[in-house]
C-alpha cells in the first residue's frame, strides 16, 4: 500500500531511512563468519586471561580426596630425634616426604621442599 503522492514533493530529499544501505548476500556470508569468530575470540581470550573464584588450581590431588580437609597430628615427644614431612603432597609416604618433591620441581619449575623438625644437639 502505497501513500497519495502530492504535487511538488517529489522533488524533496528522500529521508534518511529510505537511503537504500543494503547488505547483499554475499557481504553477509562474509560479515557473518567474521562477527562470530570476533566474539568467540574475545569469549576465549577473556576465559583464558581470568581466573574465577573456586576454580583455581588444588594443592591435594589424590590424597584423602573423601575427606573433607586432611590432617595429621603428631606428640612431639614421639617424633624422635628428626622428622621430615612433606610440604608438596606429592609423596607416597604423605604426610612424610619421600624426596617426590623433586621430580615436582623439575617437572613445573616449583620450588617446594620438606618440613624438617630435629631436636637441637645438646
Ligand atoms: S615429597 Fe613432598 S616435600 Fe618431599
Amino acid at each position: 500500500m502505497s501513500s497519495p503522492q502530492l504535487p511538488g514533493l517529489s522533488s524533496l530529499p528522500k529521508p534518511l531511512l529510505n537511503s537504500g544501505f543494503r547488505i547483499s548476500k554475499d557481504q553477509l556470508t562474509t560479515i557473518v563468519p567474521v562477527a562470530v569468530a570476533a566474539m568467540l575470540g574475545t569469549y576465549l581470550i577473556s576465559r583464558y586471561f581470568s581466573t574465577p573464584s573456586g576454580q583455581k588450581s588444588k594443592v591435594n590431588l589424590s590424597l584423602n580426596k573423601d575427606s573433607a580437609k586432611v590432617v595429621h597430628s603428631f606428640d612431639i615427644e614421639d617424633i624422635g630425634s628428626k622428622a621430615v614431612y612433606c610440604r608438596c603432597w606429592r609423596s607416597k609416604k604423605f604426610p612424610y616426604c619421600d624426596g617426590s618433591h623433586s621430580k615436582h620441581n623439575e617437572e613445573t619449575g616449583d620450588n617446594v621442599g620438606p618440613l624438617i623438625i630435629k631436636k637441637r644437639d645438646a
